[in-house]
């Protein structure tokens, strides 16, 4: 039963004390938060996994990406856990590291590799942490850099400051939304995809793009449309209206604000008077917020179809599972980068932590 499961994992967590440090994404349900040592969004989970060196291990709630960043960031010896070895993420799957090879020779063959005369090279990679750690190891060679949905304004000046162009993803959507902000226009954003390589685009007009897209999706993001929105408007009045950036960009323009899952956790928090929320996000981190604060009205914006099936698999049967066997000197479902691909990601990632706005 429920009540079994968490005292199991109290007990575990008890007895490996500062052994064992357990992360927790926002998406996580309630049942797995509630043992989190830290709880947060991406970036702060990946700056948490630095925190507790002195750890033998790193339980990590949340899916298969994070759990190999937190890999990369710690210790060699520290064993990075994700207790159910199915929580992936299919956007990370939309991105492999053979046809981001391909889409980069076809920009090595169109705009060669000569800096301009501002020092400028002609193409940066960025990739959103929602990747894997080869694309991350890609990014580290070529002289890209890492984001997340926290810091991708930031990110995407960094590397503007740098190259004449971006080659941003696997979210097309996180590029679209940020870059549109950053007044960077549409037609200067040609989508890659390796069936349709430019998408239509006139191959001369390529040469004013400034940030080229990949064709990858949050499926649970996609589903949120201006209709919700416009009925949320309908029924109360004066709501105030949050998305996530991997939202569609008609979705983000439509909404009143729009930001990673700290930020739509910080607005509601420094919300004084009592206020109603639509939200555009995972439905575990909406319906936790609602009840965390009950002086306002929160609701998702869509609460039938907007799980993340793939956070939603660490059960915390699995993680009374990870932990005992810790308990018992046996670590399960390891999370290893090879050193190799680790290496190259790190510089990535380490840009990513050092870039400031
Ligand atoms: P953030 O935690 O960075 O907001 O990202 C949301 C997400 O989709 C994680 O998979
Ligand atoms: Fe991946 Fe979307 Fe789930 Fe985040 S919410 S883990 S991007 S599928």
């Amino acid at each position: 039963s429920d009540d079994e499961l968490h005292a199991r994992i109290r007990a575990a967590k008890e007895t490996l004390g500062d052994r064992v440090v357990v992360l927790g994404h926002f998406y996580q349900r309630d049942e797995v938060v509630k043992h989190a040592d830290f709880v947060g969004d991406s970036f702060q989970l990946a700056n948490a996994a630095l925190t507790r060196p002195d750890a033998e291990a790193i339980v990590f709630c949340g899916v298969h990406f994070m759990a190999e960043t937190a890999d990369i960031l710690s210790r060699d010896d520290q064993a990075v856990i994700l207790p159910n070895l199915a929580a992936g993420c299919s956007m990370a799957d939309m991105a492999d590291i053979d046809s981001v090879q391909q889409c980069w020779d076809q920009l090595e063959e169109l705009f060669g590799t000569e800096p301009d005369e501002d020092g400028r090279v002609p193409v940066i990679p960025v990739t959103y942490m929602n990747s894997s750690a080869a694309l991350k190891g890609f990014c580290g060679e070529h002289g890209g850099i890492v984001c997340t949905s926290s810091n991708a304004a930031t990110v995407l000046e960094w590397a503007f400051a740098r190259a004449q162009r971006v080659l941003f993803f696997p979210d097309q959507h996180l590029g679209r939304n940020t870059a549109k902000a950053m007044g960077v226009p549409l037609e200067q954003m040609p989508m890659w995809s390796p069936r349709k390589p430019w998408g239509g685009t006139d191959p001369e007009t390529l040469r004013d793009s400034r940030v080229i897209l990949w064709h990858g999706f949050c499926s649970v993001h996609r589903r949120f449309n201006v209709a919700q929105i416009e009925k949320a408007r309908a029924e109360y009045p004066g709501v105030r209206v949050i998305v996530h950036p991997e939202c569609p960009m008609e979705v983000v323009d439509a909404a009143d604000e729009y930001g990673s899952t700290d930020y739509i956790r910080k607005a509601i928090a420094a919300a004084t008077e009592p206020t109603v929320f639509a939200i555009g996000t995972e439905v575990n981190l909406v319906n936790r917020l609602a009840a965390e604060y009950p002086q306002h009205t929160i609701f998702c914006l869509d609460p039938v179809i907007c799980p993340c099936s793939t956070m939603y698999r660490i059960h915390p049967g699995y993680l009374a599972w990870v932990l005992e066997g810790l308990v018992e000197g046996e670590v399960q479902n390891r999370i290893e980068v090879s050193a190799d691909v680790s290496d190259t990601a790190r510089v990535a990632l380490e840009r990513m932590l050092a870039a400031r706005p």
